[in-house]
């Protein structure tokens, strides 16, 4: 175990290859097409190139079957592997190194890596997404309506489509900082070497291109010290992260005795050993508290580049624990949400029960409305609105249970037959109808438009 003739404790603090293993397909992706272009310029026979790749694919057999001996004396991924093609082919396996260095190869790596996971979380997200429209759709056919919280205090009726199609907001930004992120990852590094460049005729363009790069770096140093690539990836999964502990937040709110807004189902909830009626919103939970090993990993990286000297230190080994964990995490967190929302059973009378409450007056903002929609400036209108409510809620009555009579008689001529209709949930509802309002038809609307960006349904 460790590296012969070093300090254990040197070999436990150094030796790579328990995480960066990780990285194997990326760097026989990589491996191949420096061979590649290496044959293409002249460097390497046209049979040193095959007798590589004939050794680098019986490697990907071993590596895929799970029968390739990782060895801790050859410290990281990138050795395990080049030891072993020299082990197969012989010693033209060592010609596979010329022109290239460790420090240019594990920056490709990881860069390919990471546009790779960039897209497979994109795919996750799209799953979660898929269920809060689908969610949505289903909300919106039952017409089902719950209050909008400001302070945690019942505020205003909204549609719950509209309330779900907020997440999915968030969710469509997220995605769009992955792919920014996985864009910026996009230069090829191969061909810096050990930082200053090759002094071998190479072609960095046309390994850029074999491994579907946009460009080589422009910058040698840049390309094995740069890891803000990286910084990115999780910077835009902790923010990915605080969405979805958002989220969570709120499943278990809702499913509470206190709100029962929501039933989630039995399969992402577990029963208590000793009280059987709970079910406790578990995954939801975890959700929220894995939010920490994410920016903890942000953290992490930014601590160990910050005043970090040009171009390839050690520290940067320490970019792919924080890294893989966290991308991980974030695979893990988006499951458990997209089966959470998926399966989860919506409470339509108690949400309305809510929005209804004798003492939750979630009309009063409707009243005021009315009364400046007729002339009164919303100022006053705000404040005698907000001493009726106090009035009704000291008599423990709903406003339109005052009557129109009393209505007009304490808020003036203003006040028409009409005032009773305007009061209730449904013409809330409907009047909201500004563009990004919560009025029936406009969330029709957005959920279709929602549903064509992301391509579902
Ligand atoms: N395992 C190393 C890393 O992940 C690879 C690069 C090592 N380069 C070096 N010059 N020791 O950063």
């Amino acid at each position: 175990m460790g590296i012969p003739g070093k300090d254990p404790a040197l070999s436990a603090i150094h030796v790579s290859i328990g995480f960066d293993r990780r990285l194997w397909r990326e760097d026989l992706e990589g491996s191949r097409a420096h061979a590649r272009m290496l044959a293409e310029c002249g460097v390497l026979e046209p049979s040193e190139l095959e007798a590589i790749l004939r050794g680098l694919a019986e490697i990907e057999q071993e590596l895929e079957a799970g029968t390739f001996p990782f060895r801790e004396e050859y410290e990281d991924i990138h050795l395990n592997i080049e030891r072993r093609l020299i082990e197969r082919i012989g010693p033209v396996g060592g010609k596979l190194h010329t022109g290239r260095s460790r420090n240019d190869q594990v920056a490709t790596d990881l860069r390919l890596w990471v546009r790779r996971r960039a897209a497979e979380l994109d795919q996750r997200l799209l799953q979660l997404g898929t269920a809060l429209l689908a969610q949505a759709r289903a909300a919106l056919a039952r017409g089902d309506v719950l209050p909008l919280y400001t302070h945690l205090q019942r505020a205003q009726p909204v549609l719950l489509a509209h309330h779900l199609l907020a997440h999915l907001e968030a969710l469509e930004r997220d995605r769009g900082r992955l792919r920014d992120a996985a864009a910026r990852a996009a230069e090829c590094p191969l061909g810096a070497g050990a930082g200053a460049g090759s002094g071998f005729p190479i072609d960095p363009a046309r390994t850029a291109e074999l491994l579907g790069f946009a460009r080589p770096c422009r910058n040698s140093l840049d390309a094995v010290a740069a890891r803000d690539f990286a910084l990115e990836l999780l910077a835009a999964l902790s923010i990915l992260m605080v969405h979805l502990s958002r989220l969570a937040e709120e499943l278990i709110l809702w499913s509470s005795q206190e709100f029962g807004f929501v039933v989630l189902s039995e399969r992402v909830t577990t029963g208590s050993s000793i009280m059987p009626q709970k079910r406790n919103p578990d995954g939801a939970e975890l959700v929220r508290a894995k939010c920490g090993r994410v920016f903890g990993a942000l953290q992490a990286l930014l601590v160990a580049l910050k005043g970090l000297p040009l171009a390839y230190n050690k520290d940067l080994q320490e970019d792919k624990p924080a890294l893989f964990d966290a991308v991980e995490t974030a695979e893990l967190a988006l499951a458990v949400m997209a089966a959470t929302v998926r399966e989860a059973r919506f409470c339509s009378e108690r949400m309305r029960a809510a929005v209804e409450a004798r003492d939750g007056y979630a009309n009063a903002t409707e009243l005021a409305d009315y009364l400046a929609a007729r002339g009164m400036p919303f100022r006053q209108a705000h404040a005698v609105v907000r001493e009726l409510v106090e009035r009704a809620r000291a008599e423990g009555k709903r406003l339109e249970e005052l009557g129109v009579e009393r209505l007009q008689q304490l808020l003036g001529p203003r006040v028409g037959q009409d005032v009773l209709e305007a009061l209730s949930v449904e013409a809330a509802l409907a009047r909201r109808a500004a563009p990004m309002g919560t009025a029936p038809e406009r969330v029709r609307e957005a959920l279709a438009e929602a549903e064509r960006r992301w391509g579902v349904g």
